[in-house]
């Protein structure tokens, strides 16, 4: 039984794979790289930021120096980018961290990284489709296009309308200017999240047409959020003051910089999706390696650039909140350009839960295929040539979730169950070049053994920044996986029914 937990798929079996699949081969290196900044740039940036920076009843923030934090995380990423690399250019499989277990570690990591990858992708999504909800709805608020309360939240929750006609959670509406007074107002309870149902539907849609479809769309909202940037740079620089917001540069000294840098690694979830889309990439050991290096490097500068001048702009104070950029352009009375920027960040955020939303179906269609899921999960429409099936199961659960639940937590978990993929991934680098040193690798981590090292290192402290209640939950997820795997998979395995 012990040696079956570790059996593992061999390099030549996961090539021959990767070229009998039916998928359709239409991604180019351009079309990679947006669809990598397509998953990077949304919630951490736009949402996150604040909190991170001006520190919340939880945790402590890093104050201006949240730019360190955006550093030292950006370090992580490119460590376990250059592994991730490695791998994809070697094993060009759809499983991604998964199918790099498979072949390094055995089948019994290989589960638990799949199921781990739920908690970055389905899991995040949710956090993304919740915050993109909240978005909406402010921007419709803004037009007076007020939704009705029952559906505008998480089911259960005490709405209340203000007088300007706006909606919005009982608690919320307790620290306005109303205060007590709210009591008298016109309440009832929320049924369910509508825009964030729809949301996640309308993207499963897209994906469930065609690959080539959700790239196209992708890459011109990234055109769309990269000009949103670089407006608000142009348009904050003339407002940067570090003599005067700047200081003290870091309030919480080291630990508000490291417990910011474990919450903002949620802005750089989604690189790794690229190379899900291995058996869609028309050359993928050349250009996953290349696109996910891209995606990374652009990103990480447009966000140490975005942090800076938004925390050396306005005082800490104004940042506080769910819309710390929109917030920021306001305080320096720039009005217009704060709505621009609030309409542009609400029509190109799906394109985090488009590519999160890609990943996770990738992943659980190569997981039924290797026999570890059901099969169904691994059928492809005759059409569309996409993974039909997993597309819908995806779509409803991670649409369900959003709709009625508001796990406040979901980022952390995000966080906690990508950075332990990546120190596997690592690892199993490190692993590879030992056990199968001659195997073709057609991008090599450079001085893998300090990357892989350092990746770890980073990783792991990240990881230990997050809160006691993230790990309990993460521990509990991964008993509940293994769990799955011992009453299912272990005994449908291709590899224990086919050998
Ligand atoms: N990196 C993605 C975001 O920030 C998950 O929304």
């Amino acid at each position: 039984m012990f040696q079956n937990l570790f059996r593992k798929k061999s390099l030549q079996l996961l090539q021959a794979e990767s070229e009998a699949s039916p998928l359709k081969r239409s991604l180019g290196v351009f079309e990679l790289t947006t669809l990598g900044i397509g998953a990077i740039i949304g919630t951490g940036i736009f949402v996150l930021t604040g909190e991170a920076a001006a520190g919340t009843e939880h945790a402590l923030g890093a104050g201006p120096a949240l730019s360190v934090s955006f550093v030292i995380t950006g370090l992580a990423c490119a460590f376990a980018a250059l592994c991730y690399a490695e791998f994809a250019s070697m094993i060009p499989v759809s499983g991604s961290a998964y199918t790099y277990s498979y072949n390094a570690f055995g089948e019994f990591i290989a589960w638990i990284i799949g199921w781990d990858l739920i908690l970055e992708y389905a899991v995040g999504n949710v956090a993304v489709a919740i915050g993109w909800s909240g978005y909406f709805k402010n921007l419709l608020d803004g037009l007076g296009w007020y939704l009705p309360g029952s559906v505008s939240a998480a089911t259960g929750t005490q709405m209340v309308q203000l007088p300007s006609g706006a909606w919005v959670p009982l608690e919320q509406g307790l620290s306005t200017t109303y205060g007590e007074a709210l009591s008298g107002f016109p309440q009832t309870e929320a049924l369910f999240n509508a825009p964030a149902l729809l949301i996640t539907l309308a993207v499963s849609l897209l994906l469930y047409i065609g690959i080539r479809e959700s790239a196209r769309a992708t890459a011109i909202l990234v055109i769309v959020k990269l000009i949103l940037i670089g407006i608000f740079l142009w348009v904050g620089l003339p407002h940067f003051n570090p003599a005067t917001y700047w200081v003290p540069f870091a309030p919480n000294g080291i630990s508000g910089i490291l417990t910011g840098a474990a919450l903002v690694f949620f802005a750089y979830v989604g690189f790794d999706a690229v190379s899900t889309t291995a058996e869609e990439a028309r050359n993928p050991q050349r250009d996953l390696p290349r696109a996910m290096i891209f995606a990374l490097l652009i990103c990480t500068l447009l966000y140490i650039l975005v942090t800076m001048v938004l925390t050396g702009m306005v005082p800490l104070e104004v940042l506080g909140n769910e819309k710390p950029v929109a917030e920021a352009l306001k305080a320096v009375g720039e009005d217009n350009i704060a709505m621009l920027v609030a309409v542009g960040i609400t029509v190109t955020m799906p394109t985090v839960l488009l590519v999160m939303q890609l990943g996770q179906i990738r992943i659980l269609y190569t997981m039924s295929r290797d026999g570890l899921l059901g099969g169904r999960f691994g059928s492809i429409h005759k059409r569309y040539k996409t993974p039909s099936f997993a597309t819908v199961a995806v779509g409803l659960f991670v649409g369900v979730l959003a709709a009625t639940i508001d796990i406040g937590a979901a980022a952390e978990l995000t966080n906690i169950g990508t950075l332990f993929a990546f120190v596997l991934v690592a690892i199993g680098v490190w692993i590879l070049r030992v056990k199968q040193p001659g195997a073709t690798r057609r991008f090599k981590t450079p001085a893998y053994k300090l990357v892989c090292a350092l990746c770890v290192v980073f990783c792991i402290t990240l990881m230990v920044a997050l809160p006691g209640v993230t790990w309990f939950r993460f521990v509990l997820w991964m008993v509940l996986g293994a769990g799955v795997y011992t009453l299912y998979g272990y005994r449908k395995s291709k590899l224990a029914t086919q050998p």
